[in-house]
C-alpha cells in the first residue's frame, strides 16, 4: 500500500521492463479508444474511471474533466451509453484545491452523463475526503438524483452513512475499502469489516434505494443472494473489478469496473496490495522477459 504513494518504487515500476500483460490484466489500456474497444468486448453493464488522484493543479482537474466529456461522446456515438456510467474521483477533479471546482467539475460531467442517458458514481478515497465527498454528493443530488457514491465497510462511521442513504432514488456502492487507515477511523480486522459489510448490504437491502455490491468475496456474495431473497429485493447488482473474477463477473452479469488512462500506477500498485497471488504474478513478469 505504501508503494502506491512512494515516488521512488513508482519511478521504479514505471521504468521497469514491465510486461504489457501485467498492465493490461487490470487496465483497460491508456486512450478513450481502448476504454470503449473494452466495453464493446466485456459485453457487459460497465463504470469506466479515467485513471488519476490526488491532482492538486487546475490544468491536471481540467484535462481529467475533458477525458470524462470525451469519452461520454465515445460511448454515445458508439451506442454503448445505456449500459456504460462512468466512477469520478473527486481528487482528479480538484478537491484537494477547492471542494467548490471539485463539485463544479463534477457537475459537468453529470450534466454530459445525463445527456447521454447514463450515470456518474463517486468513488470514495482516503478517510479525509469522506465527509467533503458526502457533501459534493448532496449538493449533485439536487440537481441529478441518480448521482451514486461508493461506502467503505471499513470505516466505523459506515453503517451511519447507510442508513442515511438507504432511501429512495439513492445509489449506493458498498466496498470494503482500499486505502490503509487508522484505528480511530477504520476497523482493522479484515472479520470485522466483512461482518460490517453484511451490516451495511443488510441496510442497504431493506432500504428503497439502489444497491451496488462492489466485492469478489464468494462469502459475501452468498449472504447477499441470501439477504436479498430475505428482504424481496430484486434491484440491486453486483460489482467487480475489470481482470478479478472474469467467470463470476458473467455468471452474476456483474457491472464491470473499468479503469483506463495513462495514470494507471496508484491503481495498479493497491491491486496488488490487496492479494499476495497479484504480487507473485507481477514478480514473475518482471523477471521472465
Ligand atoms: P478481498 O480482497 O478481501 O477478497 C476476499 C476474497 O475474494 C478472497 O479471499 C478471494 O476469495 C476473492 N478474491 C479477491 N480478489 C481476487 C482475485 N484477484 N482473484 C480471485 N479471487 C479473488 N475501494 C475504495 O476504497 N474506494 C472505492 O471507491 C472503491 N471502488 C471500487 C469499485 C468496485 C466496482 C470494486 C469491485 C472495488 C472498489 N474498491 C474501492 C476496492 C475495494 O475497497 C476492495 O479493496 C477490493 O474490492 C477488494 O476487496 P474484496 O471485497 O474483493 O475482498
Amino acid at each position: 500500500m505504501a508503494a502506491s504513494r512512494n515516488e521512488t518504487v513508482r519511478h521504479l515500476v514505471a521504468t521497469a521492463p514491465i510486461t504489457r500483460d501485467v498492465v493490461t490484466r487490470f487496465v483497460a489500456g491508456e486512450t478513450t479508444e481502448s476504454a470503449v474497444q473494452a466495453v464493446r468486448t466485456l459485453n457487459l453493464p460497465v463504470t469506466l474511471d479515467y485513471l488519476g488522484e490526488d491532482t492538486e493543479d487546475k490544468a491536471q482537474a481540467e484535462k481529467t474533466v475533458q477525458a470524462y466529456l470525451e469519452l461520454l461522446d465515445a460511448l454515445h456515438a458508439a451506442k454503448l451509453a445505456r449500459n456504460a456510467e462512468v466512477s469520478v474521483k473527486l481528487s482528479a477533479v480538484g478537491q484537494a484545491l477547492d471542494e467548490s471546482l471539485a463539485l463544479t467539475n463534477a457537475s459537468r460531467i453529470c450534466a454530459a452523463a445525463e445527456q447521454c442517458g447514463t450515470t456518474v458514481t463517486l468513488d470514495m478515497e482516503d478517510h479525509t475526503t469522506t465527509d467533503s465527498t458526502l457533501r459534493v454528493l448532496d449538493e449533485l443530488r439536487r440537481t441529478w438524483p441518480w448521482v451514486g457514491a461508493v461506502l467503505q465497510s471499513y470505516l466505523h462511521r459506515t453503517l451511519e452513512d447507510c442508513e442515511r442513504l438507504a432511501k429512495a432514488g439513492s445509489r449506493v456502492r458498498l466496498v470494503k475499502g482500499a486505502y490503509a487507515e487508522p484505528p480511530d477511523v477504520a476497523i482493522q480486522d479484515p472479520h470485522e469489516v466483512d461482518l460490517n459489510y453484511v451490516r451495511c448490504a443488510n441496510v442497504l437491502l431493506a432500504g428503497e434505494g439502489y444497491p451496488m455490491f462492489a466485492t469478489h468475496d464468494p462469502r459475501l456474495i452468498d449472504i447477499i443472494g441470501e439477504r436479498a431473497r430475505w428482504y424481496d429485493k430484486t434491484e440491486f447488482e453486483h460489482q467487480m473489478l475489470y481482470g478479478v473474477r472474469p467467470d463470476e463477473q458473467r455468471r452474476l452479469g456483474a457491472r464491470v469496473y473499468v479503469p483506463y488512462g495513462e495514470q494507471w500506477y496508484g491503481y495498479l500498485m493497491r491491486r496488488l496490495a490487496e492479494r499476495p497471488a497479484n504480487v507473485t504474478f507481477f514478480l514473475r513478469s518482471l523477471v521472465s522477459r
